[in-house]
């Protein structure tokens, strides 16, 4: 049977570089049948949901999700924003991309990053992020609650107060974490990784740094051939930047995590080009790390190469490697041989022209 595939195009220069790349999936001729729905800030202002149920009902029925970029506001501002018409029935603005992460039990965000390092050499490597706990499990508040009073004592406290304070839970569970590290192994055998490194702060978070740990090495018994790391969070900060080539596999708790792979993204040269993918339990969800970029949307001038490379991302997920490898190659060579690129490399190309060299590069394979 064909694949199946949702496409949500969401907002601004999201619906501009799925337009410009889609049409690399006719060319390659692949067995998946693709299929539209709605998400992000229209929908929102339409109907006072950014997630309609037909798009939930949609995506019950395919195997991958690919996602272009949606807009996001600050919550008072969302609600502002609505239409006369649904103020004040009780729609609340949950972000979509929150709303995909948790209903869906994507627990394991990839991001991987290409760059040419200090001696020359290209070199590879993957942030995986845990999607679900750890820092932003949404144990957040403003003031000490009543109830950890008593178990939290500190000299400032003492000083000013439990009220001009505010305080955030770190949350990791077993499950959670074996299931991230397996992940992070497993991503590494396929993907030829030596090295997984875990991220993180043990020698200051000592409880939860060591439970993590604990854990992390556990799995890592099973993966004899793959060399398995724990270093600080911040000296990995660093070396990304003066010795990427350091890394294989990073793998981080959601806070750590989001930091790290933006700094990938950042040593690979920006965000037009940084895809990503969310898997989980069931369905993957494939989006560019960029957002819907309001400034630039309408100029057709975005880059399409993050596009492009979460397209790859998702063929291989779904089977069809040697398409993803395609396109891959194809995205290499035009950024070496186009004689004109996107403005973010110094070009004047626009979303359009610089596709269509990548799709008649594939063409010529
Ligand atoms: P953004 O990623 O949309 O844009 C930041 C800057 O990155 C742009 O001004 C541009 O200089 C550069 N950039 C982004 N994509 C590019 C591309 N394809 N080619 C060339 N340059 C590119 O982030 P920003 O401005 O913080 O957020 C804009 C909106 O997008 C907000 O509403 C935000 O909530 C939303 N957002 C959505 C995401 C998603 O859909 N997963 C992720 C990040 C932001
Ligand atoms: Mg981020």
């Amino acid at each position: 049977a064909n694949k199946k595939v949702l496409v949500l195009p969401g907002d601004g220069i999201g619906q501009e570089v799925c337009d410009a790349a889609i049409p690399v999936l006719d060319l390659l001729k692949l067995p998946i049948d693709l299929i539209y729905g709605d998400i992000g800030w229209e929908c929102w202002i339409k109907e006072g949901n950014p997630v309609p149920q037909d798009t939930w009902d949609k995506i019950e029925q395919v195997d991958a999700v690919l996602l272009g970029a949606i807009t996001s506001k600050a919550k008072k501002q969302a609600e502002q924003e609505l239409p006369q018409a649904l103020q004040g029935k009780n729609h609340k603005y949950v972000s979509p991309v929150i709303q995909l992460r948790q209903r869906l039990g994507l627990y394991a965000n990839v991001r991987p990053s290409m760059y040419i390092a200090g001696n020359g050499k290209p070199y590879r490597m993957s942030v995986i992020r845990e999607n679900t706990e750890g820092l932003y499990a949404g144990f957040d508040y403003r003031g000490v609650p009543e109830p950890f009073r008593p178990l939290i004592k500190h000299p400032n406290l003492d000083k000013y107060g439990y009220d001009a304070a505010s305080c955030t839970l770190r949350l990791q569970t077993k499950l959670g974490l074996q299931r991230l590290f397996e992940f992070a192994f497993e991503h590494a055998l396929k993907q030829g990784f030596d090295k997984v490194t875990f991220a993180d702060k043990p020698n200051v978070m000592r409880e939860s740094g060591d439970f993590g740990q604990e854990i992390f090495f556990d799995i890592a018994a099973h993966y004899p051939a793959i060399e398995a790391d724990i270093q600080n969070v911040d000296a990995v900060a660093l070396w990304l930047v003066t010795r990427p080539e350091k890394f294989g596999v990073i793998v981080a708790e959601n806070m750590f995590g989001d930091i790290l792979s933006d700094l990938a993204g950042g040593v690979m040269g920006g965000l037009g080009l940084a895809p990503s993918a969310n898997y989980g339990e069931r369905v993957a969800y494939f989006e560019p790390v960029h957002g819907s970029a309001p400034g630039m949307a309408g100029k057709k001038k975005a880059n399409p190469i993050a596009m492009f490379l979460s397209i790859a991302m998702m063929l291989d997920y779904l089977g069809f490697s040697e398409a993803a490898t395609r396109i891959q190659t194809a995205v290499r060579e035009a950024v070496r041989k186009s004689p004109n690129l996107t403005y973010d490399f110094g070009g004047s190309a626009s979303t359009a022209s610089f596709a269509s060299q990548v799709i008649a590069l594939i063409k010529g394979q």
